[in-house]
Protein backbone atom coordinates (compact mmCIF):
# COMPACT_ATOMS: atom_id res chain seq x y z
CA UNK A 1 0.00 0.00 0.00
CA UNK A 2 1.18 3.25 -0.93
CA UNK A 3 1.76 5.52 2.02
CA UNK A 4 1.31 9.57 2.64
CA UNK A 5 3.36 11.24 4.06
CA UNK A 6 5.52 14.68 4.23
CA UNK A 7 8.68 15.09 3.14
CA UNK A 8 11.03 18.71 3.28
CA UNK A 9 12.40 20.18 0.47
CA UNK A 10 14.94 22.96 -0.09
CA UNK A 11 15.74 24.85 -3.04
CA UNK A 12 19.01 26.03 -2.26
CA UNK A 13 20.43 29.68 -2.82
CA UNK A 14 21.82 28.58 -6.33
CA UNK A 15 18.49 27.12 -7.34
CA UNK A 16 16.30 30.75 -6.09
CA UNK A 17 19.55 33.13 -7.58
CA UNK A 18 19.11 30.76 -11.02
CA UNK A 19 14.85 31.44 -10.95
CA UNK A 20 14.53 28.05 -11.09
CA UNK A 21 12.01 28.02 -8.24
CA UNK A 22 8.78 27.25 -10.40
CA UNK A 23 10.78 24.90 -12.56
CA UNK A 24 11.31 22.64 -9.28
CA UNK A 25 8.02 23.18 -7.89
CA UNK A 26 6.57 22.33 -10.80
CA UNK A 27 8.17 18.95 -11.25
CA UNK A 28 6.94 18.20 -7.81
CA UNK A 29 3.47 19.24 -8.33
CA UNK A 30 3.12 17.73 -11.74
CA UNK A 31 4.03 14.38 -10.30
CA UNK A 32 1.23 14.73 -7.87
CA UNK A 33 2.62 15.84 -4.62
CA UNK A 34 0.81 18.51 -2.39
CA UNK A 35 2.45 21.80 -1.32
CA UNK A 36 1.62 21.59 2.19
CA UNK A 37 3.73 24.53 3.75
CA UNK A 38 5.99 27.27 1.18
CA UNK A 39 8.24 30.07 2.30
CA UNK A 40 10.77 32.22 0.87
CA UNK A 41 13.33 33.37 3.88
CA UNK A 42 17.20 33.78 4.84
CA UNK A 43 17.98 30.74 6.70
CA UNK A 44 19.77 31.36 10.06
CA UNK A 45 22.75 29.89 10.89
CA UNK A 46 21.25 28.25 14.06
CA UNK A 47 18.87 26.28 11.80
CA UNK A 48 20.93 24.96 9.06
CA UNK A 49 23.66 23.73 11.56
CA UNK A 50 20.85 21.94 13.18
CA UNK A 51 19.38 20.67 9.60
CA UNK A 52 23.01 19.44 8.79
CA UNK A 53 23.62 18.39 12.36
CA UNK A 54 25.04 14.84 10.59
CA UNK A 55 27.22 16.44 8.72
CA UNK A 56 29.07 18.10 11.58
CA UNK A 57 33.20 17.79 11.55
CA UNK A 58 33.28 16.57 7.69
CA UNK A 59 35.27 18.79 5.95
CA UNK A 60 32.35 19.96 4.01
CA UNK A 61 30.33 20.93 6.54
CA UNK A 62 31.22 24.86 7.40
CA UNK A 63 31.13 25.42 3.61
CA UNK A 64 27.88 23.78 3.29
CA UNK A 65 26.18 25.92 6.31
CA UNK A 66 27.61 28.99 5.05
CA UNK A 67 26.63 28.43 1.47
CA UNK A 68 22.88 28.02 2.77
CA UNK A 69 22.67 31.05 4.65
CA UNK A 70 24.32 33.17 1.90
CA UNK A 71 21.46 33.79 0.06
CA UNK A 72 17.63 33.27 0.21
CA UNK A 73 16.21 29.68 0.35
CA UNK A 74 12.49 28.61 -0.56
CA UNK A 75 11.51 25.76 2.18
CA UNK A 76 8.71 23.53 0.89
CA UNK A 77 6.33 21.04 2.43
CA UNK A 78 5.25 18.50 0.44
CA UNK A 79 3.25 15.94 0.86
CA UNK A 80 1.96 12.42 -1.30
CA UNK A 81 2.10 8.95 -1.71
CA UNK A 82 6.06 7.96 -0.63
CA UNK A 83 7.35 11.47 -0.37
CA UNK A 84 10.16 10.88 0.97
CA UNK A 85 11.49 8.45 -1.28
CA UNK A 86 10.19 9.76 -4.26
CA UNK A 87 11.16 13.40 -4.07
CA UNK A 88 14.74 12.33 -3.12
CA UNK A 89 14.74 10.18 -6.78
CA UNK A 90 13.46 12.92 -8.63
CA UNK A 91 16.32 15.25 -7.24
CA UNK A 92 19.66 12.95 -8.50
CA UNK A 93 22.84 11.65 -6.90
CA UNK A 94 24.24 14.25 -4.65
CA UNK A 95 27.22 14.90 -7.02
CA UNK A 96 25.86 16.26 -10.11
CA UNK A 97 28.43 14.48 -11.78
CA UNK A 98 26.46 11.45 -11.38
CA UNK A 99 23.20 12.32 -11.17
CA UNK A 100 20.71 10.90 -13.71
CA UNK A 101 19.50 13.01 -16.64
CA UNK A 102 15.76 14.15 -16.15
CA UNK A 103 16.53 14.49 -12.35
CA UNK A 104 16.68 17.77 -10.87
CA UNK A 105 20.46 17.59 -10.21
CA UNK A 106 21.16 15.67 -13.27
CA UNK A 107 19.32 18.73 -15.25
CA UNK A 108 20.30 21.87 -13.66
CA UNK A 109 22.97 21.15 -10.78
CA UNK A 110 26.94 22.82 -11.53
CA UNK A 111 28.46 21.67 -8.26
CA UNK A 112 27.94 19.09 -5.44
CA UNK A 113 27.85 22.06 -3.32
CA UNK A 114 25.17 24.23 -5.70
CA UNK A 115 23.10 21.54 -6.19
CA UNK A 116 20.09 23.18 -6.57
CA UNK A 117 17.88 20.83 -4.02
CA UNK A 118 17.75 19.24 -0.19
CA UNK A 119 14.95 16.82 0.29
CA UNK A 120 14.65 14.59 3.64
CA UNK A 121 16.59 10.83 3.57
CA UNK A 122 13.91 9.39 5.71
CA UNK A 123 11.27 9.00 7.89
CA UNK A 124 13.39 10.73 11.07
CA UNK A 125 14.42 13.15 8.99
CA UNK A 126 11.36 14.17 7.31
CA UNK A 127 9.76 14.27 10.90
CA UNK A 128 12.82 16.01 12.60
CA UNK A 129 13.41 18.49 9.55
CA UNK A 130 10.07 19.90 8.85
CA UNK A 131 9.81 20.47 12.83
CA UNK A 132 12.95 22.61 12.33
CA UNK A 133 11.95 24.58 9.52
CA UNK A 134 8.12 25.06 10.10
CA UNK A 135 5.81 25.72 12.65
CA UNK A 136 3.07 22.67 12.37
CA UNK A 137 0.01 26.01 12.71
CA UNK A 138 1.84 27.06 8.97
CA UNK A 139 1.38 23.89 7.37
CA UNK A 140 -1.68 22.84 5.59
CA UNK A 141 -3.58 20.65 8.77
CA UNK A 142 -1.07 21.02 10.87
CA UNK A 143 1.44 18.65 11.62
CA UNK A 144 -1.15 15.63 10.52
CA UNK A 145 -0.72 14.01 7.15
P1 LIG B 1 24.55 14.76 1.84
O1 LIG B 1 23.57 14.64 2.98
O2 LIG B 1 25.60 13.72 1.73
O3 LIG B 1 23.77 14.81 0.43
P2 LIG B 1 22.22 15.03 0.07
O4 LIG B 1 22.01 16.51 -0.03
O5 LIG B 1 22.06 14.36 -1.26
O6 LIG B 1 21.40 14.39 1.16
O7 LIG B 1 25.27 16.18 1.92
C1 LIG B 1 24.53 17.34 2.25
C2 LIG B 1 25.00 18.48 1.37
O8 LIG B 1 26.34 18.81 1.70
C3 LIG B 1 25.02 18.18 -0.12
O9 LIG B 1 23.76 18.37 -0.72
C4 LIG B 1 26.04 19.16 -0.62
C5 LIG B 1 27.04 19.25 0.53
N1 LIG B 1 28.21 18.38 0.30
C6 LIG B 1 29.41 18.97 -0.14
O10 LIG B 1 29.46 20.20 -0.36
N2 LIG B 1 30.48 18.17 -0.34
C7 LIG B 1 30.45 16.82 -0.12
O11 LIG B 1 31.48 16.14 -0.34
C8 LIG B 1 29.23 16.22 0.33
C9 LIG B 1 29.14 14.74 0.57
C10 LIG B 1 28.13 17.05 0.52
MG1 LIG C 1 21.57 14.32 3.22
Amino acid sequence: MPKSERTLVLVKPDGVQRGLVGEVVRRFEARGFRIVGLKLMRAPKATVEEHYAEHRGKPFFEGVVEYLCSDPVVVLALQGHNAIRACRAMMGATDPADAAPGTIRGDFATSIEANIVHGSADTDAARRELGLWFNASDLVNGGSV
